[in-house]
């Protein structure tokens, strides 16, 4: 067996084998209790230091790496891209050798372009942990993603799971395609033609199915993952209006029931209501959306111990 996970870095989950999944996955699920406990601190990175790094916005992702460096005591230092040298034309790279001149342990960096943790890496003395990177990846949303499925259906292996909307601008897309089929799920990706890749073609072979409806793809489904319609990273039309995406794309309660009956709601958030998810869905007993922010503090608690050199649980 290979080990847990003992990389410095998490770039991606493209590059991890099942072993290391399984073992950050077990780590956060021994981390969890500290987040239920009175005083939610424990002393586990005292001295360690964690700069959050955010050119593009976030609301859970920033908080919960706060929040995660916090409760294991590490000092966390979130930089303001619209206060710092950045507005003054300081480069990227200018940027990271500065911060880690400080000597941080670890720099979470969350960029519009894909690839640019995967730089900073290979510069920077700190571990560094991609908070997202254009449409390319998002790995501790996948992490969370898994631990808020094992919570309630225990095992991945031999699930089924649709993922469905925009999946071309979507990182949470790619990374969970990539954890879910390397754990053993059967991925079935379905939306408007415009924005499902052919290039996914390629993880076919893997377990992913590409199907033509989203009726399809719900049909039978232990987990419906919606996927946010990314009108940031959409230049030009890819559906004519927001109210006919609603009506042949959006999980409603109709569309639910297709699924199994015990089959969750997961969507990574922000919401647009009405849009790709109704709101009676997104408030039903079916829908995870709160316990995927909840388990996101712990997966990213489990993330900065692996990279500032803790031992995964085996
Ligand atoms: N899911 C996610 O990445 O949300 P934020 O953009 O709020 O961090």
């Amino acid at each position: 067996m290979e080990k847990p996970f003992h990389r410095r870095d998490l770039l991606g989950i493209r590059n991890l084998s099942a072993d290391e999944i399984i073992g950050i996955l077990k780590t956060a699920e021994n981390f969890r209790e500290i987040s239920e406990r009175e005083v939610k601190k424990v002393p586990t990175l005292r001295g360690k230091t964690v700069i959050n790094l955010f050119f593009e916005n976030s609301t859970r992702t920033k908080t919960s790496f706060e929040l995660a460096a916090k409760r294991l005591s590490a000092d966390a230092v979130n930089v303001s891209i619209s206060t710092s040298s950045v507005t003054k034309g300081e480069t990227l790279v200018d940027t990271a050798l500065t911060l880690d001149a400080m000597s941080p342990d670890a720099i979470v960096v969350r960029h519009s372009s894909a690839g640019v943790p995967h730089q900073l890496a290979k510069i920077s003395r700190a571990a560094v942990i991609n908070a997202g990177d254009g449409t390319n990846e998002h790995p501790t949303q996948a992490l969370l993603d898994a631990m808020t499925i094992r919570e309630q259906k225990k095992e991945i292996a031999g699930l089924k799971v649709a993922i469905l909307g925009d999946i071309l601008h979507s990182r949470v897309a790619r990374s969970n395609i990539q954890l879910l089929t390397k754990l053993g799920a059967t991925v079935r990706v379905a939306g408007p033609k415009t924005l499902v890749p052919d290039a996914f073609e390629y993880l076919v072979e893997e377990g992913l199915i590409v199907t033509p409806s989203v009726e399809e793809a719900i049909e039978g489904t232990d987990v419906v993952m919606i996927l946010r319609i990314q009108k940031e990273r959409q230049d030009s039309a890819f559906f004519p209006t927001l109210s006919e995406y609603a009506i042949h794309y959006g999980l409603t309660q109709e569309r639910l029931a297709l699924a199994k009956k015990d089959a969750i709601v997961l969507h990574p958030g922000p919401m647009n209501r009405g849009i790709e998810i109704a709101s009676d869905v997104a408030d039903s007993s079916r829908s995870q959306i709160l316990d995927q922010v909840k388990y996101g503090v712990t997966v990213r608690m489990a993330v900065l111990y692996l990279a500032t050199g803790g031992k995964a649980v085996e």
